[in-house]
Order: structure tokens, then sequence, then C-alpha cells
């Protein structure tokens, strides 16, 4: 089977590229590698396409020289920091991109499923386990971008009747972060020989899911049949405080680690938790996720060696 993704140059890409290569699938990655790395995935040239998914010609020119059975929409810009200071680039990429590629989906008779990477921005502020039936209420522009995405992911399905699966990822970490998230700017500085580490909000509680087991939960949703519109967590279904991150840092080195709050890292609107509920996905698909935060950061700083 041909599979088409869009953004499979990136961090989460560059997990699931691999698996699905593995799997049998003849992979294309359409990526413009503002973010991404060519390196991180290993496919001929002949399947790399360097195009931007805001130019509606490019993208469909490709997809109908590929013509594939599967897409994984995974391009998209996302680090909210940066999606705040520039609204109209993150809604220009993140929507007029998404229909761009839906829009040249529509011309391939043999797909057979769309996959949406969406987030738990779309969620609102709330403190417990949120399922995928709880409201959404996005609290920024890249949530809000998403949640667009998925409403036009679900009027691609009424058109097309294509399975389409929308799934909400939580917080990645794992090897070849491309932005600067919680997990490798603690990296970076302790990477960097600092024991006193710089870092702002220390409370907030975020459900941290590895690459890897991203990669085997995408995996198991293109293999379900016979989906119609779907929408899927996906998280590890435990949260972990920014100090509690560090803490599974210090008990990897076997060294104390002090943290000092830098009132310039600091953000004014903050979650204080963001945690999936994940049994429709395990029910659904039998998916398990195997790394935890300790086994995920010995495995980072086990290649700091190298
Ligand atoms: N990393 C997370 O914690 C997280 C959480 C929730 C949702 N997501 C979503 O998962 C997807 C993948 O995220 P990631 O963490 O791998 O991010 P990433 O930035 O590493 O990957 C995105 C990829 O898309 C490419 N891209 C960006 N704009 C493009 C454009 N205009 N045209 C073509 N390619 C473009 C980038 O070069 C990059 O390789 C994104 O849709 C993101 O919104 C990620």
């Amino acid at each position: 089977m041909k599979a088409l993704i869009t953004g499979g140059a990136g961090f989460i890409g560059s997990a699931v590229v691999p698996l699905l290569k593995k799997e049998g699938y003849e992979i294309f990655v359409l990526d413009n590698l503002s973010f991404g790395n060519r390196e991180f995935i290993d496919i001929p040239d002949s399947h790399f396409f360097p195009e931007d998914i805001r130019n509606a010609v490019k993208v469909s020119e490709i997809l109908n020289k590929v013509h594939p059975e599967i897409v994984v929409h995974l391009a998209a810009i996302h680090f909210i920091p940066y999606c705040n200071k520039h609204p109209f680039e993150a809604a220009d990429i993140n929507i007029r991109g998404t229909i761009n590629v839906l829009n040249a989906c529509k011309q391939i008779s043999r797909l057979k499923k769309f996959f949406f990477a969406s987030t738990a921005a779309v969620y609102p502020i709330c403190d417990g386990a949120v399922s995928e039936n709880h409201e959404v209420m996005p609290l920024d522009i890249y949530g809000l971008s998403k949640l667009t995405g998925e409403h036009l992911c679900k009027k691609f399905w009424l058109e097309t009747d294509i399975d389409t699966i929308v799934c909400r990822f939580f917080n990645a970490f794992g090897p070849n972060e491309t932005n600067q998230h919680l997990i490798p700017e603690v990296e970076k500085q302790l990477h960097d020989g600092l024991r006193t580490i710089k870092l702002g909000n220390l409370t907030p509680k975020r459900d941290f899911i590895h690459t890897y087991d991203m990669a085997s939960a995408v995996s198991k949703l293109l293999r379900l049949g016979d989906t119609g519109y779907d929408v899927f967590n996906l998280g590890r279904g435990i949260e972990y405080s920014v100090v509690e991150v560090v803490e599974a840092f210090e008990r990897q080195l076997g060294e104390k680690i002090k943290i000092e709050v830098d009132p310039a890292r600091v953000r004014k609107v903050e979650r204080q938790h963001l945690l999936a509920d994940v049994h429709k996905l395990k029910n659904k698909t039998g998916w398990e996720p195997l790394w935890g935060i300790d086994e995920g950061i010995r495995n980072m700083i086990q290649c700091w060696n190298y």
C-alpha cells in the first residue's frame, strides 16, 4: 500500500515513517522542511517532495503522481508561542494547507483512509482526563486552526465517504524534537553541563506520550476498517508536572538538579492540566503504550554518548 505522509520529515513523522515502512507500506513524504529534517527519514529522493502544502497546484500534482491508498496529514506549524506571534501564518498553513491537501485527496479514486493530526489544544482548560466527547474550546490560534481542520475533515468525509480519522495528539516526546518544548529544553541545558536549570512555570502537568508509542497508535488506527469519520485521543493517560519531568532526569542521570524560575519564561496564561482519556483508542485498537517517561528519558540520555 502506498502511504503519503505530509510533514513526514518532522518530529512525529520521524517515528511514524520508519514504523510504517517496516510494516510494508511504500512511503512518500511531502514536507517543505521548514521545521523538519530530510535526514530524519530514510526514503529515496524519488519518494520525497520538498513542497509547501499552501501550494494547491503542487499538492494536487504530487497526490496525482503518487496515487496513495493512505494519506497521513501531519504537516502544520504547532509551537504555540510561534503560532501566537504569527497567527496569519499559523492559519494559512494549518487551515489553507489542510484545505489543499483535502481537495487534492478528493481526486484520488483509490484513497481508502485519511488521517489528520489534531491536538489536545482543542480542549478547554479542565482538571480531569478529557475524553473525545468533552466540549471543545481552543484557547489559542493553534488550537483554533486544528479544530477548523477537524471540521474540514468531517466535511471531506461527508462529501467523499472516505474513512477519515482525526487523532488528537497530546504532548509528544522522544528523539528528533524540532521545537523547544519542555523536555528538549531540560535536555539541552543538562547536556550543556548545567545542573541548575532555568525554566518557566513549574506546576502545569502534561500527558507526555513517546513518539514510538504514537507511531504504533497511528499504525493501528490506519488498520481499522470502516471507521467512517471518527475522533481519537492519543496520549498516555498519565500526567507529569514540570518538576516531575526534571525528577525523571535526576533519576536517569543519578545527579541532583536544581530548578530556578526564569521570569522571562513564565507564561501568563497556562493550563494546569492536560490529560487524555485514552479508553476509546485502547478499546478499538488494542493499543497499549510501552514507553514511560523514565524509559524515554533514559533513551535520550543514552544517545548523548554517540
Ligand atoms: N509534537 C507535539 O507534541 C504535538 C502535539 C499535538 C499535535 N501535534 C501535531 O502533530 C503534527 C506533527 O507535529 P510534530 O511535532 O512532528 O511537528 P514538526 O514541526 O516536527 O513537524 C511538522 C512537519 O511539517 C512540515 N511543515 C510545516 N509547514 C509546512 C508546509 N507549509 N508545507 C509542507 N510541510 C510543512 C515541517 O517541515 C515539519 O517537518 C502536527 O500537525 C502537529 O500540529 C504535535
